[in-house]
């Protein structure tokens, strides 16, 4: 454990804030307006890199572990939070004591800030995520709350802030992104096309970024979607982004919840080999993630609207729901958008295997987390030191 500043508004941070540069619109008290706020947004001082994100979260590296469902339980929060990072817990469908002792695992496991990632349907009337997950998440002081794919009603929202926790949300538009700030969110996360995972996302990373850079100077603007190595960190920062939000490279670290020839599939992945497809999802219908075209991808393409009803379809493995709380065996149908996890058995051709390609292209091996992340922000902040090069690097926009 490495602070004990969990990352929540009052709380003391590191580095001070007296260190921190002026805001547009700050005055230093020697009469002097700050400049209007303009690239670079990250200080780069002795061995740092900071970023508005690390100031207000008190956090070493400009670095969030993506929350995913399934994928980021308690031991790659940790390691992320520990290394220095922001780990984000994934909420799957899963009744709130199940989250209730998520919390409690990842508080005996780190004093530092960490967060929670839900995916709100608010056009699904039974959606998984409820006002109870939210209170789980109040009484347990959780320092920030990520929602993704819809806007959850504003009274969660300030409810949570009301409670000292702040709200982010996970925009793949502009126009959701413009909704969330109306609604008072104190950061965006620009999701990418190129990103793994559920995504109704259509604009490349560092141009949503910069739409998303355009619509608020006050919070903090992440970049998501293909950011997996020092290189496509360092660029995002310099493009606009206050920190990276990584999920496709944290799937290959040793304390992901993910079955290991699901991690090998992202070490031998490359770009160009996952599509965009609604294929998957008796559990949730009709959505939108980016997975490795594996055979029953390439088998179904294009003919994503006749899958059959689950009650027709045939079973293609067992898993183990909410493993280590309830140990619920679950039969996973045909077209299961639930990834395969260390519990599952059945055949990976057969599954759904969320992941972006720009990120896989830039994985070579499994590491631990806390690797992973200094590695990645030691590299991204000796290439900003003289960051030319990035100005001309093209993304890898395939997915
Ligand atoms: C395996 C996997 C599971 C994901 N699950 C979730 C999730 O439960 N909730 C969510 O908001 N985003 C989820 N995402 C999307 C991520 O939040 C993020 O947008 C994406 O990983 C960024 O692109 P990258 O994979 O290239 O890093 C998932 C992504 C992956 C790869």
């Amino acid at each position: 454990m490495n602070g004990a500043n969990d990352g929540r508004p009052g709380q003391p941070s590191a580095p001070s804030e007296d260190e921190a540069p002026l805001e547009a619109g700050e005055s230093d008290g020697a009469g002097l307006e700050a400049p209007p706020r303009s690239k670079p947004i990250y200080v780069l001082e002795g061995n740092t890199l900071r970023t508005r994100l690390t100031r207000e979260l008190g956090i070493h590296y400009p670095f969030v572990g993506a929350g995913m469902a399934f994928v980021s339980l308690p031991p790659l929060v940790v390691a992320v939070s520990e290394a220095g990072g922001l780990g984000v817990l994934g909420a799957a469908p899963e009744p709130p004591g199940v989250l209730e002792a998520r919390l409690k695992a990842i508080q005996a496991g780190t004093r530092r800030p960490y967060g929670v990632d839900f995916i709100v349907d608010r056009l699904e009337p039974h959606g998984f995520t409820t006002r109870d997950h939210v209170d789980t998440c109040i009484a347990a002081k959780v320092p920030v709350v990520v929602f993704h794919w819809t806007l959850p009603p504003r009274e969660w929202i300030q409810a949570l802030q009301a409670a000292g926790t702040r709200v982010w949300v996970q925009s793949g538009t502009v126009e959701l992104a413009r909704q969330a700030l109306d609604a008072g969110v104190e950061g965006l996360v620009a999701q990418g096309r190129q990103a793994g995972g559920r995504n109704l996302g259509s604009t490349p990373t560092l141009a949503l970024l910069k739409e998303l850079r355009k619509l608020t100077d006050t919070v903090p603007v992440l970049a998501a979607g293909g950011i997996a190595d020092g290189f496509s960190a360092a660029r995002a920062l310099h493009h606009g982004a206050d920190g990276v939000w990584v999920g496709t490279r944290l799937v290959a670290s040793v304390e992901a919840h993910a079955h290991p020839l699901y991690k090998q599939r992202l070490v031998d992945g490359d770009a160009g080999d996952t599509a965009m497809t609604t294929l998957f999802g008796p559990e949730w219908p009709g959505k939108r993630m980016r997975v490795i075209r594996n055979r029953v991808v390439r088998e179904w393409a294009g003919r994503e609207s006749s899958v059959p009803p689950t009650a027709e379809s045939e079973a293609i493995g067992t898993t183990r729901l909410f493993p280590g709380v309830l140990d619920v065996q679950y039969v996973m149908p045909k077209f299961s958008s639930f990834l395969p996890t260390p519990d599952t058995q059945g055949d990976l051709e057969e599954m759904s295997l969320p992941a972006g390609g720009a990120s896989m292209a830039r994985i070579d091996t499994v590491q631990p987390a806390g690797q992973i992340v200094v590695e990645m922000m030691e590299r991204a902040r000796r290439l900003l030191e003289s960051p030319e090069g990035l100005d001309e690097a093209d993304e890898e926009d395939r997915g």
